[in-house]
């Protein structure tokens, strides 16, 4: 029977260490609303392949997500978690929806532009990128997807296709709405771009306190001196300081002048304290892979069985079977 609960939806592509973006702009939620959904979390690992990823960090990539899951605080007695390579389905329904919609609609898409601005040649894989997710949603008849700003359109695409869908063939999908935190923005990197896997200026969920050390000695500042008035807006450090402390009274110590070296050394300690527990979490996960291995499988199973029942039921609709 399916939950009273609203069902949530929601994953992240294996593609390198999860970050503090990663954690802010879109994992965090996914946390928050586990005890109030039923709450469905895939590592999208056929998403990956658009980056075409070698079999070691594919594997690698994939085992370090699941563990940044359940090391964020994902609770597995709770929360579905499964790979997305699990479900046959996923591609099959990708496959039917990709007749619903043109390749003028899929150009438009900003991931698509973002993609060709940069190369000349994009494969079809990132080319369709937004089936295959609207494929993922619409599956588990979800109807709340948790993702940062940059995904929203993808999923007013899946509820396009939704709409599409059930034109032609009846209501066969509920139509998902986003679930974006309008506060919370883009977190910059080290280096004052977004805090980008492509960028390498990360502060990785797993990171080491030597890692934060370096990472935080290393985000940009100016050459104004300690007990200069400052805007901490306009600051790097403070823009990422304050996911951890947002109390007024940091942001008036910035305001007055905090010399920079102090203000990292803060934010270290800030930083530290809060990876902490999901050290410990993603140690004792780490140590016991067999755990992992049987919460992947209990996932696939529920995953499965809802995506096929979902499947079939398109199947019979459009006439693929009798
Ligand atoms: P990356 O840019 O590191 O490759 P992804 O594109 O895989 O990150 O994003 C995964 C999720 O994390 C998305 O929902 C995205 O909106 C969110 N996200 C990524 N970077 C940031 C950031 N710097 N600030 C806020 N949210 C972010
Ligand atoms: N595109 C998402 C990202 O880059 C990952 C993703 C794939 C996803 N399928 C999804 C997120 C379905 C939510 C729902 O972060």
């Amino acid at each position: 029977m399916q939950s009273p609960k609203p069902r949530l939806f929601s994953g992240m592509k294996p593609t390198g260490r999860i970050h503090l973006g990663n954690y802010f702009g879109a994992l965090k939620q996914f946390v928050d609303l586990q005890d109030t959904h039923d709450t469905f979390i895939f590592v999208a690992n056929l998403h990956a392949l658009t980056g075409l990823p070698s079999q070691e960090t594919l594997i690698e990539d994939t085992r370090n997500l699941v563990l940044d899951y359940l090391a964020a605080g994902l609770d597995p007695e709770k929360v579905t978690i499964f790979k997305q390579s699990d479900i046959l389905a996923h591609a099959s329904l990708a496959w039917v929806f990709n007749n619903f919609v043109s390749m003028q609609y899929l150009m438009r898409a900003h991931a698509f532009k973002d993609a060709e601005a940069k190369k000349s040649e994009v494969n079809v894989g990132t080319f369709d990128y937004p089936v295959l997710m609207a494929a993922d949603i619409l599956l588990y008849g979800t109807d709340v997807v948790p993702v940062g700003k940059d995904q929203k359109q993808h999923v007013e695409y899946a509820r396009d296709m939704a709409g599409k869908f059930n034109n032609q063939y009846g209501e066969h999908f509920k139509l998902p709405k986003e679930l974006i935190l309008e506060d919370t923005g883009v977190i910059p990197g080290t280096d004052g771009q977004k805090m980008s896997k492509s960028y390498g200026n990360t502060i990785p969920l797993s990171a080491t306190d030597e890692e934060v050390k370096k990472a935080v000695m290393s985000i940009v500042t100016d050459s104004r001196e300690r007990n200069e008035v400052k805007d901490p807006e306009e600051l790097v450090l403070y823009q990422i300081h304050k996911y951890f402390n947002n109390s007024p009274e940091l942001k008036a110590q910035y305001a007055q002048g905090l010399g920079y070296g102090d203000a990292k050394k803060m934010l270290i300690d800030d930083i530290v304290t809060f990876l902490r527990p999901m050290r410990e979490r993603r140690a004792y996960y780490e140590n016991n892979p067999k755990l992992v291995q049987e919460i992947l499988i209990a996932g696939a199973h529920k995953a499965n069985d809802i995506a096929m029942k979902k499947i079939f039921d398109v199947y019979e609709a459009i006439g693929l079977t009798e």
